[in-house]
């Protein structure tokens, strides 16, 4: 915050399409998607209409004892569109509830299933994970920077390495490792099945940890083990789903089906704080008993199932079909690479990862030893503060700066927007101050 305070204060106060606009009337493009939420471009006419639509009706009722149209609505089309099996959804708020929800669930899912067996309630996940802010979240997670002063307060978790191809845990190159990174992760699904509530996983793409992409069939296998040793599956889907992979979700593309997924973000299209954990029949029936029976899952939020939340989200999911956003997308998810391409060349940066609509560029102080700039060299704040002066604005993470457009996104605009991301690195990198 100190030294936020001492940089230009940048206030956002309208948007069109792929632009933000500040209160001094200057545009940038959104090179964030609005931090993943945005899909179709900042007031699309439909996602407009569905909330004042809504709003004439009634902004917000609980879901507590009752239920709401659009709830209901959403609820059906989720399911439709989801990875196949998952047909039961519980609302919430945000990403990161999303997740608290899965956790919690799948713990107590294990305790109504076999009450008479010992605690199922330790969770594997990758290191460098992130699956939101709040403690059952953090606890899963592993970004040192954001979670080590919380560790006091989390619960223990079991932990593998990462599929981090450019800097390998064992040192090894695909394909050629054959995922040896997976062993391990066999051995402690062999170890310590009895004591796994479940798997949490980033599906495809470790977001925060910089866009760490698995390698394919990667997550397909992670579902082999996970049923082989009976342990839950949790796609934390909250950044890959909605269109960002290019398909709708990412688990789609291994033809994976989880027993618990978190989604959020691109949910309303950016433009409602929404979120859904969805999970199959087998775990819904085994809450089910008399009151007395005590199988209730207590967890509820204030604005779960908001009527203007949800009705939006409906539009979006309408927005796919009517505009064939995913069809759409496939030639300029192949635009996106061509045009990241010439960045490969460039001194300073180490590795470009894509998937899908996302992208991240690795920057290195050394691109033979693959040295990564110090986090108090700021390099990739400094690439989007550089960006953000030409009209572009991005996120950081580290060294690694991130690039993610809105869905809708035209090649041309894609084009500007690789343009300005290539110049702010080659101006910042070649700054005396680094040479
Ligand atoms: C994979 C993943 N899970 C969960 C979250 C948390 O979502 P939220 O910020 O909406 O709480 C994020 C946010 O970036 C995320 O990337």
């Amino acid at each position: 915050m100190q030294e936020w305070e001492q940089e230009e204060p940048l206030i956002i106060e309208r948007g069109k399409g792929a632009y933000l606009i500040d209160t001094e009337g200057k545009r940038y493009l959104d090179g964030t998607s609005s931090i993943w939420v945005n899909l179709h471009g900042h007031r699309h006419p439909t996602l407009d209409r569905a909330i004042k639509q809504q709003l004439d009706k009634i902004a917000h009722s609980s879901l507590f004892g009752l239920s709401n149209p659009p709830a209901i609505q959403l609820a059906q089309a989720l399911i439709r569109i989801a990875p196949k099996g998952l047909t039961r959804v519980f609302y919430s708020d945000d990403g990161s509830t999303a997740v608290e929800i899965a956790l919690k669930m799948a713990v107590q899912y294990w305790q109504l299933r076999r009450p008479e067996a010992g605690p199922k309630n330790t969770f594997l996940h990758l290191k460098l994970a992130y699956h939101g802010d709040t403690i059952g979240a953090v606890s899963v997670g592993n970004i040192d920077l954001f979670h080590g002063r919380f560790k006091s307060l989390l619960f223990p978790t079991a932990e593998a390495e990462p599929p981090y191809c450019y800097r390998c845990p064992l040192n090894m190159t695909y394909p050629s490792c054959r995922m040896a990174c997976l062993d391990p992760i066999e051995r402690i699904f062999k170890e310590r099945h009895r004591e796994l509530a479940g798997f949490i996983i980033e599906p495809l793409v470790q977001a925060a940890a910089g866009m760490l992409t698995s390698p394919p069939g990667y997550l397909k296998r992670v579902r082999e083990l996970c049923t082989k040793y009976n342990v839950l599956l949790i796609a934390d889907e909250v950044a890959t789903g909605f269109g960002r992979t290019g398909k709708m979700f990412a688990c789609q593309h291994e033809g994976v089906s989880p027993d618990l997924m978190a989604i959020s973000k691109g949910l309303t299209g950016g433009y409602m704080p929404l979120a859904a954990t969805l999970t199959t029949d087998e775990i819904y029936q085994a809450f089910l008993g008399t009151y007395a029976d005590f199988k209730t899952f207590f967890h509820g939020h204030s604005y779960t199932g908001n009527p203007l939340g949800c009705a939006v989200a409906l539009a979006n999911i309408e927005v796919f079909k009517q505009e064939k956003t995913l069809a759409r997308l496939q030639p300029k998810i192949k635009t996106m690479a061509r045009l990241l391409q010439p960045l490969r060349q460039l001194p300073y940066v180490g590795d470009i990862r894509q998937w899908g609509f996302i992208a991240a560029i690795e920057l290195v102080e050394d691109k033979m030893t693959r040295k990564p700039y110090p986090l108090e060299a700021r390099m990739g704040h400094r690439v989007t503060q550089e960006a953000r002066r030409q009209g572009l604005l991005l996120r950081p993470l580290g060294h690694i700066v991130v690039l993610l457009p809105p869905l809708s996104t035209d090649t041309s605009t894609l084009a500007r927007m690789v343009a300005i991301l290539h110049r702010a690195i080659t101006t910042v990198t070649a700054a005396p101050s680094l040479t």
